[in-house]
């Protein structure tokens, strides 16, 4: 079976869905400290936080440097697979080519609509009848790439950022662990 690892940077719930889908995850990375990587330790989980603050080149954020050095953490490790869940950081091109089709996104989205952190917010602000989840093969484009999975809930009347938002990851929540387990059962 190929080794998973999952990067987080939030709340963590779809981490705590695939953590209680007994999914057999090797590793969890995160760009800042979080509720996320708290999970991981109490699933008794290796985890790393690589801070993105850390890596600040005349005060920009040297996204290179991070990318090499998450690279570093996932090959050390063997890591077949990576499962982005909620992780904010975006990786500059050399970590699609390691992990080409091998790097899934989760997004808030049924995209190609809303694209970028504020999707929620963006299709509640375009006044979307229905939104969803995309999950995708990451690539050096953001919110991009192949897709997987998708699919819609309803945006209801009075909803806010957080009711809609809810609604779709408890979709998240169902559909992305059961996904990779497919892809970590499938011979490459
Ligand atoms: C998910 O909605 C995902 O689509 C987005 O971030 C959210 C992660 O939620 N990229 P959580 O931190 O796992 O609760």
């Amino acid at each position: 079976m190929k080794k998973l690892a999952v990067l987080v940077s939030g709340t963590g719930s779809l981490l705590q869905a695939m953590i209680d889908a007994r999914l057999p995850i090797s590793f969890v990375a995160a760009d800042r400290p979080c509720k996320g990587l708290e999970r991981a330790t109490a699933a008794s989980i290796e985890t790393r936080l690589l801070a993105r603050k850390d890596f600040k080149r005349d005060g920009v954020f040297d996204r290179d440097r991070y990318t090499e050095a998450m690279l570093a953490e996932l090959q050390s490790r063997n890591i077949e697979l990576v499962a982005m869940a909620g992780f904010m950081t975006v990786f500059s091109p050399l970590m699609f080519e390691r992990f080409r089709g091998q790097i899934l996104n989760t997004h808030p989205s049924l995209l190609p609509d809303f694209k970028g952190e504020q999707a929620v917010a963006d299709a509640l602000a375009a006044r979307a009848k229905e939104s969803g989840f995309t999950i995708h093969e990451a690539t050096a484009k953001l919110d991009d790439g192949p897709i997987l999975a998708q699919e819609r809930v309803p945006v209801l009347p009075g909803d806010t950022v957080e009711t809609l938002w809810e609604r779709i990851k408890e979709k998240e929540r169902a559909r992305y662990p059961a996904l990779l387990k497919e892809l970590l059962e499938r011979p490459s």
